[in-house]
C-alpha cells in the first residue's frame, strides 16, 4: 500500500500483523530485552520491513539500532524510515544519491484525540483543515496533519540532528494526495531542509503520510 505514494528508488515493505517477524540480532535484540511484549514484536517486525527494504537495494542483512534522537542509523549511504501504528508496521530505504530524506508515518484514520490540534496546528493551519473538512469529510484532516509533522520530523531529524517542534512546519494539504511543509525553526543548523514535499494516503482504517526529496543521483 505505501509504495503507491513513495517515489522511484524507493523501496518499502509493509505488514499488518507481527506474525512473521525476522529474528533479531544480539545488539538489537538486547535493546528489547525487558521491554514489554507488545514493544518488542513491533520492534522485530519493523526491522524485518526493514531488511527486506534494504534487500531491495542489494544490502545484505545487518542490525538496526537506533541514534541521536531514536533515530536508525540506516548503513552508509542509504536513508530510511520505520514507522507503527495498531494493525500497520512499514519500513522504507533508498540509496542517499537517490533521495536524500525519507519520512513515513502511519496513524489509525480516526479524530485525534480531543485537546491534540491545539498543540499540533497554528490558526492558519487550523482554518485550511476546516475548509478541507467541509468540502470532503470523509477524511480525518486533523489526524493526518499530525502525522504529516511526524514523517516531517523522521525526514528532518537525521539531516538537522535537532528538534523541531509542531509549530515548527506550516502543512497545506492538497485533497488529491499531495502536501507541503514549510520549515521555519529558530537557528535552523546549516544546510538543513527548508521545504518538504509530501505525499498521503487513507485506506482500510489506515492514514499513511511519506515524505520524500529527490537527490541528484551522483
Ligand atoms: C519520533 C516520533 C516522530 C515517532 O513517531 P510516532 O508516531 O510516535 O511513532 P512511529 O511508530 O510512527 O515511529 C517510530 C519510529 O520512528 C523512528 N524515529 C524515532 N525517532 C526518530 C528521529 N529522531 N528521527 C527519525 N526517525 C525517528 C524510529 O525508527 C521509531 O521506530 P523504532 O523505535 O522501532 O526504530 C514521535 O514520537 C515524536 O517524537 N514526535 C515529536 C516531534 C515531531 O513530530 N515534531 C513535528 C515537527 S513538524
Amino acid at each position: 500500500m505505501i509504495e503507491e505514494i513513495l517515489p522511484p528508488g524507493v523501496r518499502s515493505s509493509e505488514a499488518f500483523d507481527d506474525l512473521a517477524p525476522a529474528p533479531l540480532f544480539p545488539e538489537e535484540a538486547a535493546l528489547m530485552a525487558g521491554r514489554r511484549e507488545r514493544r518488542r514484536a513491533q520492534f522485530a517486525t519493523a526491522r524485518a520491513c526493514a531488511r527486506r527494504s534494504l534487500a531491495g537495494l542489494g544490502l545484505a542483512p545487518a542490525p538496526l539500532l537506533p541514534g541521536a534522537g531514536g533515530a536508525p542509523r540506516w548503513p552508509a549511504g542509504v536513508v530510511g524510515s520505520i514507522t507503527h501504528c495498531d494493525g500497520y508496521r512499514a519500513a522504507v530505504a533508498a540509496r542517499a544519491a537517490e533521495v536524500t530524506a525519507l519520512g513515513i508515518d502511519a496513524e489509525p484514520a480516526e479524530p485525534l484525540p480531543r485537546g491534540v490540534l491545539g498543540l499540533v496546528a497554528s490558526e492558519d493551519e487550523r482554518a485550511a483543515l476546516e475548509r478541507l473538512s467541509a468540502e470532503h469529510p470523509g477524511v480525518c484532516w486533523d489526524r493526518l496533519l499530525f502525522s504529516a509533522k511526524e514523517a516531517v520530523y523522521k525526514a528532518w531529524y537525521p539531516a538537522a540532528e535537532r528538534w523541531l517542534g509542531f509549530a515548527d512546519a506550516d502543512v497545506r494539504f492538497s485533497p488529491h494526495g499531495t502536501f507541503t511543509a514549510r520549515l521555519h525553526p529558530t537557528e535552523p543548523p546549516p544546510g538543513a531542509p527548508t521545504a518538504f514535499e509530501g505525499r498521503w494516503l487513507v485506506r482500510e482504517g489506515l492514514l499513511l503520510t511519506t515524505v520524500a526529496t529527490p537527490g541528484t543521483g551522483e
